[in-house]
């Protein structure tokens, strides 16, 4: 049987660091609230200039660097974001080009936060399928220009980063992707999402005036299903694979809020050393979350060979998604 398994795993964050006090100053909030709400204490900015293309770029280049592939021989590169830096082309497609990966087919994948976990399901049916044998993929985002920085119920939240990994087919290998798990749900659209830039709204002055440019989003009633939606989605990675809690080695939950991370590991009985966290440096940035906290988690020497590996995400849609990793 074939398996896709991790060859490499790379971040880019940028240097811009904004604390919770640089927002003190900015909308009506305290550090406490922040901390005590979401368990985040400072988020990166990227610089003016500084797109998704360039931080998915970094983060795919040390990803290749590590697993010793060179970029030519990758089949496949998917990405997933909400703020590419155009509506289209695709800013996979820019990646291909600046990574100077001539033989991959390359396209964005829109599945916000989840869009990582989505990208890793795709990756892993096209190597299960022999269609290709490498491919990278990608969560990239930078949600800071999306974000109203004069509306304190969003803008505390969130921040720009991105992470990718190399996978590559491995034959008979017990190792590798044992799983992933996807599934979505529109009818929630409108707890999260932004109103303008697509079709619907194209720019114009009453966008502007309303704030339709901007990521709207209802916090409470996001919880409440995010909660519950990682939750199930974990419960159902664990059970495809005949494993339990004790089983997982290293649980790396999309990095949203400290309170659902918490809420999450309570109720799919994972105790705080299994629960990699690192929200409070970087708050959400959405699909960049796992891949970046994964390469966190692998270059600190965090996960052996035989680890097993749970990765769970949950984002606008809505949707939310699994993936279960024997490392190797
Ligand atoms: N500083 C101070 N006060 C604030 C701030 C702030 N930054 N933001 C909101 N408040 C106020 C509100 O105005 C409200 O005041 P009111 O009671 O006078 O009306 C009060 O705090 C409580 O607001 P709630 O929204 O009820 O606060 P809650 O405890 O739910 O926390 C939060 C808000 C942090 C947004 C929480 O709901 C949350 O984390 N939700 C999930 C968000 C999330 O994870 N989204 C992303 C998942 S999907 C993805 O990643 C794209």
């Amino acid at each position: 049987m074939i398996r896709a398994r991790i060859a490499g795993t790379g971040s880019c964050m940028p240097e811009k660091v904004m604390t919770n006090f640089d927002l003190e100053k900015l909308v009506d909030t305290t550090n406490d609230w922040i901390v005590t709400r979401t368990g985040i204490k400072e988020r990166r900015i990227a610089a003016e200039g500084e797109f998704t293309s360039d931080l998915a770029t970094r983060a795919a280049e040390r990803a290749l660097e590590m697993a010793g592939i060179p970029a030519s021989e990758i089949d496949l590169i998917v990405l997933g974001t909400v703020t590419g830096d155009y509506p289209w082309p695709s800013t996979a497609c820019i990646v291909q080009n600046n990574l100077g990966a001539k033989n991959a087919y390359a396209y964005d994948l829109s599945a916000a936060c989840s869009g990582f976990l989505y990208g890793l399901g795709c990756a892993s049916d096209f190597i299960q399928s022999g269609r290709g044998k490498k491919v990278l993929v990608i969560g990239a985002e930078t949600l800071s220009r999306i974000l109203d920085w004069t509306d304190r119920n969003t803008c505390v939240l969130f921040g720009d980063g991105a992470g990718a990994v190399v996978l590559e087919a491995a034959e008979n290998s017990e190792t590798g992707l044992l799983s992933t798990h996807m599934h979505s749900d529109g009818s929630y659209l409108d707890l999260l999402y932004q109103p303008g830039f697509g079709t619907r709204m194209m720019p114009s002055v009453q966008g502007v005036e309303t704030g339709a440019f901007f990521l709207k989003m209802q916090g409470n009633e996001v919880f409440k299903v995010a909660v519950r939606s990682l939750t199930d989605i974990s419960n159902e990675a664990l059970a495809a694979n005949n494993l339990s809690a004790e089983d997982i080695a290293l649980f790396i939950p999309h990095q949203a809020n400290k309170r659902i991370l918490e809420a999450t590991a309570k109720r799919i009985k994972m105790k705080e050393e299994q629960v990699y966290v690192n929200v409070h440096r970087y708050g959400n940035t959405s699909s960049a979350t796992i891949p970046v906290a994964l390469d966190e988690a692998n270059r600190a020497g965090l996960l052996k060979v035989d680890d097993n590996v749970l990765l769970s995400a949950f984002g606008g849609g809505f949707t939310w998604a699994s993936a279960l990793i024997r490392w190797s």
